[in-house]
């Protein structure tokens, strides 16, 4: 069968599963598959896969029409322009995380020789970033999870960036020094117990479930973060944190002793990074 007719199949096999965006998975696996990029699938639309490639293809295709995202099948994600490793240890970072980085990375550059700290590490992709567009930075990088750890080292390796980020195993800040630290920057779990019904399916049965949930209410990693913040930051030093548009006001009250408190929002017009500075 040819690389046309192939994906047509694909793409009603997976239109069938239910995936969103049926046409755009079935060309990024069949891309994956054959080792080419888009132009090559248009450009050779009449050629013949082998037996091997249909097989595989077709392994691929299955995989995703059971729900795993296509990022856990080809191992990859970017974010911020950069690639990114990913395996079902670590969440698959999101556009929305870039937010994070926008609003850091100004106030950040003002500084001669910022010392910057993303709790909740998971892919390693916030650090990775930070450590390669701001090189006088020191930054460190904690998770709880030692396998996640190990894909953000990975990551952080493949950028050559793996001297530049002192990675750390440990309970959110638990064990970093206190009134060190120019920015406590993360992405914690922020989701609730309560709210899982309103979680996409596929999030659920296949990321890591603590990096995404927090436990009942959703506020219980936010509530122990912002105090280990506060003792980690230097004064003046900035907090910022990935939120949900649903605890955002919640967010803002636990925030109501520190200064310059905001609510960035996202494409969306979602509350989306809340903002502080220590007094
Ligand atoms: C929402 S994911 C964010 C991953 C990555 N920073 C990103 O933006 O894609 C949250 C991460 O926090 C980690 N985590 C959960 N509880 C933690 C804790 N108590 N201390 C440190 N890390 C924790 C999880 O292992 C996961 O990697």
């Amino acid at each position: 069968m040819d690389l046309r007719k192939t994906l047509e199949q694909a793409v009603a096999q997976l239109t069938s599963a239910a995936i969103g965006s049926p046409r755009m998975n079935a060309e990024v696996l069949l891309m994956f598959a054959l080792g080419v990029d888009r132009a090559y699938l248009y450009a050779h639309a009449q050629r013949q896969l082998t037996p091997e490639e249909a097989l595989r293809y077709e392994e691929l295709i299955a995989e995703r029409a059971r729900g795993v995202p296509a990022q856990y099948i080809t191992g990859h994600q970017e974010f911020w322009g950069m690639d990114f490793v990913v395996t079902p240890d670590v969440l698959i970072p999101r556009p929305e995380t870039e937010h994070l980085l926008e609003n850091a990375l100004p106030l950040a550059r003002a500084l001669a020789h910022p010392r910057i700290v993303d709790v909740g590490t998971g892919s390693g992709c916030i650090a990775v970033v930070i450590a390669k567009v701001l090189p006088q930075a020191e930054v460190h990088a904690t998770d709880i999870s030692p396998a996640a750890l190990e894909i953000a080292r990975a990551n952080s390796a493949r950028h050559q960036l793996d001297r530049r980020i002192q990675f750390h195993q440990t309970d959110l800040l638990h064990g970093l020094p206190d009134q060190s630290f120019d920015f406590v920057l993360s992405n914690p779990p922020y989701v609730g117990e309560s709210e899982e019904d309103q979680v996409q399916l596929e999030v659920r049965k296949f990321e890591p479930r603590h990096a995404v949930f927090a436990g009942p209410t959703g506020l219980e990693i936010i509530e122990r973060l912002i105090p280990q913040a506060e003792r980690a930051l230097r004064p003046r030093g900035w907090l910022m944190m990935e939120i949900s548009g649903s605890i955002a006001s919640r967010v803002q009250k636990l925030l109501s002793s520190w200064t310059e408190v905001r609510l960035a929002e996202d494409l969306q017009g979602i509350p989306r990074i809340a903002i502080a500075r220590k007094a």
